[in-house]
């Protein structure tokens, strides 16, 4: 890895840890105002300072968040659909130049195996590992799931692998049962989950924890912590289990707590 990429990604992965707490809240690129985001500036400012890094859209930071923010930013590059129509039908919004412009610590797209655009989103994730690879700026693949994939370990691994060979420099996927597997197929790129659907508190942070013992690096964490009750005791939990390896029944006390 040549220095500016490498310092980039360090930005990112905790220098203590090795790990990672992101916070995503790129959904309005296809969902539109999404519950928790409506005025995502609101939502996102009080529980930024325990992330270690926000994954956006161009857009969204440009409008809510004060470009004096020292979080590295893993910036959505890609896009072009709605909920209301084929979700694998993405291309690259973005180009390398304007995430140069923003100072983008990684940029990321989705890529659908399986799905109706299998090829034009794994050439959308090509497209931006050549650009990053250029421009010393590290690509996280999202393995995103259409609905008619199992999201077991033999679907996620075969994606995640596909990230790997195209050369993701970290793989975002969910967490499935076995999810060792998927670790493995990803030999030294690192794994993060995703979040998914809001659950309870305690499933979303025994996931978490599940994760880290199974061998991710961290999460890219959404809805769980902003359509929770409490987003700051949330975010803060899952950062101890993260950084701390702290049990899910501790982390579940530091998500009641509301100081
Ligand atoms: C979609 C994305 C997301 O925006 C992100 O994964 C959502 O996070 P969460 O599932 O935790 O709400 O990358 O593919």
């Amino acid at each position: 890895m040549d220095w500016g990429m490498k310092n980039r990604f360090s930005r990112i992965l905790n220098a203590k840890t090795g790990r990672c707490l992101m916070l995503a809240v790129d959904h309005g690129y296809f969902q539109g105002p999404t519950t928790g985001l409506e005025n995502l500036g609101k939502m996102v400012n009080p529980i930024l300072p325990y992330s270690d890094a926000l994954m956006i859209t161009r857009g969204a930071l440009r409008t809510w968040i004060p470009a004096e923010t020292d979080k590295p930013v893993v910036l959505r590059v890609s896009g072009g659909q709605s909920i209301l129509k084929e979700l694998s039908n993405e291309i690259i919004t973005t180009s390398i130049q304007d995430a140069v412009r923003i100072n983008a610590s990684a940029v990321t797209c989705s890529v659908y195996v399986g799905g109706e655009y299998e090829k034009e989103t794994i050439g959308n994730l090509s497209q931006i590992v050549n650009e990053g690879e250029n421009y010393g700026i590290p690509v996280l693949a999202v393995t995103a799931v259409g609905k008619e994939m199992v999201r077991d370990a033999r679907y996620l691994g075969l994606a995640c692998r596909i990230c790997v060979e195209i050369g993701a420099h970290m793989v975002k996927t969910y967490y499935c049962e076995n999810f060792e597997k998927i670790v493995e197929a990803c030999g030294k790129v690192p794994v993060v989950i995703a979040g998914g659907k809001k659950i309870e508190e305690k499933a979303a942070l025994e996931m978490a924890s599940n994760a880290i013992k199974a061998g991710a690096v961290g999460v890219d964490m959404g809805r769980n912590v902003f359509q929770s009750d409490n987003p700051v005791g949330m975010i803060r939990a899952v950062r101890a289990i993260v950084h701390e390896n702290v049990s899910v029944a501790e982390a579940y006390k530091i998500y009641q707590s509301r100081s």
